[in-house]
């Protein structure tokens, strides 16, 4: 699929201008609506998203996918594989905390935020993405968890521009495996990447808060928790953090 870019200075969310803006987009592309600044993303859980100017990615992928399409709920995992992979080509060692951040030494560096419109010909995907490129230690500190950015970890600035352009191309060839097979030809790396593996984490659905060992993936994408009464627990979603021991 082509990526069509639209660049804007100032934007309250590249998610909230894709959903406003979506009609006039091409159905047949990808449309890369990334911003120097948000006055008012956001994250999973109504969460605030840190947007400051010129120092990071807030990018939404706009597209539609058939209504047939297999482990759709995985697909944000899909996006934190591809940033992870550019990663690893740039020779870092991010870890992804299920099911969508990547993490650079147990610290949050992006996030993915997928937002879905069903229609009866189809789904639009609203897939947002936020890395923390080049934010210092100052506005890192405004984050409230700990967090980190790529000039922070390794000691120099980046090109935004050129790391987004690179991100589309990984993404856009992720997204046509994807789209073929469903999560499970991405399995075993998502699983090799998985942070907290073998540790206890706690895991909260949205109801209830679970206890257990990270244990693994399943081949379409989901978390299997290993309960201290010896079962597996299977979430398909939620938002987890790591006890610390003692
Ligand atoms: C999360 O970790 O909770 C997901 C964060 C997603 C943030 C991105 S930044 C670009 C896009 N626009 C938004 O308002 N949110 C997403």
């Amino acid at each position: 699929m082509e990526i069509k870019d639209i660049h804007l200075e100032t934007v309250g969310s590249t998610n909230e201008y894709a959903k406003t803006h979506s009609s006039q987009f091409d159905p047949q592309e990808i449309t890369c609506i990334n911003a120097d600044q948000q006055t008012a993303g956001y994250g999973r859980m109504q969460r605030r998203w840190h947007s400051p100017k010129d120092c990071n990615i807030y990018a939404t992928f706009y597209f539609r996918l058939s209504l047939q399409t297999l482990h759709l709920a995985s697909l944000a995992q899909i996006m934190t594989l591809s940033v992870s992979m550019v990663l690893i080509k740039e020779g870092l060692c991010p870890k992804i905390k299920w099911p969508n951040d990547v993490q650079l030494n147990e610290k949050k560096l992006a996030g993915v935020l997928c937002e879905t419109r069903f229609h009866t010909d189809g789904i639009e995907i609203f897939l947002g993405i936020g890395i923390n490129v080049n934010m210092d230690l100052d506005q890192l500190s405004l984050i409230d968890q700990p967090a980190t950015s790529l000039s922070n970890e390794t000691g120099h600035l980046w090109d935004r521009a050129v790391l987004l352009k690179k991100l589309q191309k990984q993404f856009a060839a992720d997204l046509e495996k994807f789209k073929k097979e469903g999560f499970t030809p991405f399995h075993s790396q998502f699983e090799n990447l998985l942070a907290y593996k073998g540790q206890t984490i706690r895991c909260f659905d949205g109801h209830k808060e679970w206890v257990g060992i990270c244990h693994s993936i399943t081949s379409d994408g989901q978390l299997n928790l290993y309960l201290a009464n010896k079962e597996i627990h299977t979430m398909l979603s939620g938002d987890i953090t790591k006890v610390s021991p003692g």
